[in-house]
C-alpha cells in the first residue's frame, strides 16, 4: 500500500494551514510521504493516494474560498476505490459548526471515495492550539 498522503487544505485565516503543517511533520515522522496542497487544484492532486482534507468553515457554514474550486471539481470525478480522511476546524458557537468539513464528506462520498475514519472535528473554542489536537489524532489513527 502507498505511504503517500495528499494533504488538501481549505483555510482563510491560516489556522488550518498550521494544522496541515503539523500533520505533515507528524506523518513524516511516522514514515509516510505527505504532500501539502495549499491552493488545491484537482488536476495536480494524485487520486491513487489517500487524501487528508483539512478545512475550516467560514461565512455561514461555507467552505474557504481557496478550496471551493476543488470541492466543485469533485462533482465530476470518479473516486471509486479511493480513500480519504477529513479534519475540520470550526467554532462551536456557530450553528453551522464544521459544516465545511461535512460538505467535503458528502462530496467525497458522492464521488465514490471511502472515509477511512469519521470526520475529525476540532473546536477552536475549546482547543486554542488546534494543531496539537490534530497531531494527537494522527498519532492515534495512522
Ligand atoms: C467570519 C467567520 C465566520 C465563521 N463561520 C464559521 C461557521 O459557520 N462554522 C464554524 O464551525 N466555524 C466558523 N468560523 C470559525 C473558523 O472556522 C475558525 O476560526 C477556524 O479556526 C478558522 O480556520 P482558518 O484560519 O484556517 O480559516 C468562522 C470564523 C469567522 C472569522
Amino acid at each position: 500500500m502507498s505511504n503517500k498522503v495528499a494533504i488538501i487544505v481549505g483555510s482563510v485565516l491560516g489556522a488550518t494551514e498550521y494544522v496541515a503543517e503539523a500533520v505533515e511533520n507528524c506523518l513524516k515522522d511516522k514514515g509516510y510521504e505527505p504532500q501539502v496542497f495549499l491552493a488545491p487544484n484537482i488536476d495536480d492532486i494524485p487520486t491513487d493516494v489517500e487524501w487528508l482534507i483539512c478545512t475550516s468553515t467560514h461565512g455561514a457554514g461555507d467552505l474557504p474560498d481557496n478550496i471551493v474550486p476543488f470541492a466543485n471539481a469533485l462533482n465530476n470525478v470518479d473516486l471509486s476505490s479511493h480513500k480519504a480522511r477529513i479534519i475540520g476546524l470550526g467554532d462551536s458557537s456557530y450553528d453551522t459548526y464544521c459544516y465545511g468539513a461535512m460538505t467535503m464528506e458528502k462530496k467525497l462520498i458522492a464521488a465514490g471515495s471511502t472515509l477511512v475514519t469519521p470526520v475529525h472535528t476540532i473546536d477552536v473554542l475549546h482547543h486554542p492550539i488546534p494543531e496539537d489536537e490534530a497531531v494527537k489524532w494522527v498519532n492515534e489513527n495512522y
